[in-house]
C-alpha cells in the first residue's frame, strides 16, 4: 500500500510518520516537498499533480493554517490551506479512488452550551480560522471522495512548543500567574490522534461503510486553569523549579486575555461514534499529558 503524507513536520504530522510507517510504502511531504512533487497548500492546485503522481491508496492531510488569530489577518491565504488544498486533494482522491484522512477542530462550533457535541450537532464557527475549517469539511464531504475526518481540540506534542511547556516556564518565573478558567475541553495528544488514524484508516480501507466524520479527543474534560494546576503540580511532584505557589494559581474569564479571534468556551466533543464504529477506547486526557510531561522534565 502507497501512503502520501501532507504536512509531515507539524505536532500531528510528525507523529503520523511513525504510525503510518508500518501500513505500508510512506510518502511524506511537508510544505516544501520533494524532487517533483509539491507539497504546498498555498497553491493547492499544485497538490493534484503531487497525488496523481503518487498514486496513493492512503492520503493523509496534517497541514494547515492552525495560527489562529494570524487566520484573522489572512483569511484568503487561511482559506488556501484549510479549504481549498484539502478540496484539491478531495478531488484527486475521488478520481482516483484513494481514502482521504483529513483533520478538523472544535472551532466549527460556537461554543455555546454546557455538554460534549456530537457529529450531528449544528456548527457556526466564531473566527476565519473555524470558518475555513469548517469549509474545508464540506469540500472534502462534496466531493464524493471516501473520507475520515477527525474533529479534534487542544492538541499538543512532546516535540515543539505547547501549552504545558509555556506553563512550566511561567510557573518557575513568576510568583502569580493567571489562567482561563472558561473554555472547556481536553487536551488531545498528537500521538493519540495519529494512533487512532492508522488503526481507523486501517479498518476503513477494508470497509467503506466506515468513512465519515467523527470526533476524536482524549477522555475527560478540563479547563486550561485546571490543566495548568495539572502541569505544575505534576512539576513539582517531580522536585522540577516551581516558584509559583498553588494558591496564587489564578483562574481568570476569556476576557482577562483579550485575543483577535474569539476562541469557544465549550469545546467538549462526544466520541461514542468512533469508539463504537472503531472498537476503541479513548484515555483520560491527564494520561497523554503526564506521558509528555515525563518525557519533557
Ligand atoms: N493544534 C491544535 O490545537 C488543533 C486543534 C484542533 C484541530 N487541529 C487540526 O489538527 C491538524 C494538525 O494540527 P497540528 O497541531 O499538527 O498543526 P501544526 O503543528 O501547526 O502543523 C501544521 C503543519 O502545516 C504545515 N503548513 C503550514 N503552512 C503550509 C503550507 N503553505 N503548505 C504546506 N504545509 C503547510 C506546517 O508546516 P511548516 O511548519 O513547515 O510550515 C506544519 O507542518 C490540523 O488540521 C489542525 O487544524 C489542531
Amino acid at each position: 500500500m502507497k501512503i502520501l503524507l501532507f504536512g509531515k513536520n507539524g505536532q500531528v504530522g510528525w507523529e503520523l510518520q511513525r504510525s503510518l510507517a508500518p501500513l505500508g510504502e510512506l510518502i511524506a511531504l511537508d510544505h516544501d516537498g520533494a524532487p517533483g512533487l509539491s507539497g504546498n497548500f498555498a497553491d493547492p492546485e499544485s497538490l493534484a499533480a503531487t497525488v496523481r503522481t503518487v498514486a496513493p491508496d492512503l492520503i493523509v492531510n496534517a497541514a494547515a493554517h492552525t495560527a489562529v488569530d494570524k487566520a484573522e489577518s489572512e483569511p484568503d491565504f487561511a482559506r488556501a490551506l484549510n479549504a481549498l488544498a484539502p478540496g484539491v486533494l478531495a478531488r484527486e482522491a475521488a478520481a482516483l479512488g484513494a481514502l482521504l484522512v483529513h483533520y478538523s477542530t472544535d472551532y466549527v462550533f460556537d461554543g455555546s452550551g454546557e455538554t460534549p457535541r456530537d457529529e450531528a450537532a449544528p456548527t457556526g464557527p466564531l473566527s476565519v480560522y473555524g470558518r475555513t475549517k469548517l469549509e474545508g469539511e464540506d469540500l472534502i464531504r462534496r466531493s464524493g471522495a471516501r473520507h475520515l475526518i477527525f474533529r479534534t481540540s487542544w492538541v499538543y506534542a512532546a516535540r515543539g512548543g505547547n501549552f504545558a511547556k509555556t506553563m512550566l516556564k511561567l510557573a518557575a518565573e513568576r510568583d502569580r500567574l493567571t489562567i482561563i478558567n472558561d473554555q472547556h475541553g481536553a487536551p488531545t495528544g498528537a500521538d493519540l490522534l495519529a494512533d487512532v488514524t492508522a488503526h481507523a484508516a486501517r479498518m476503513a480501507l477494508a470497509d467503506a461503510a466506515l468513512a465519515g466524520t467523527y470526533h476524536l479527543v482524549a477522555g475527560g474534560e478540563t479547563t486550561w486553569y485546571d490543566y495548568a494546576r495539572h502541569v505544575i503540580e505534576f512539576a513539582r511532584t517531580q522536585g522540577r523549579p516551581v516558584k509559583v505557589a498553588p494558591e496564587a494559581i489564578l483562574p481568570v474569564p476569556t476576557s482577562a486575555f483579550p485575543t483577535p479571534a474569539a476562541r469557544p468556551a465549550n469545546s467538549r466533543l462526544d466520541t461514542r461514534k468512533l469508539r463504537q464504529a472503531f472498537g476503541l477506547s479513548l484515555p483520560a486526557w491527564q494520561q497523554g499529558v503526564d506521558r509528555m510531561l515525563t518525557e519533557i522534565l
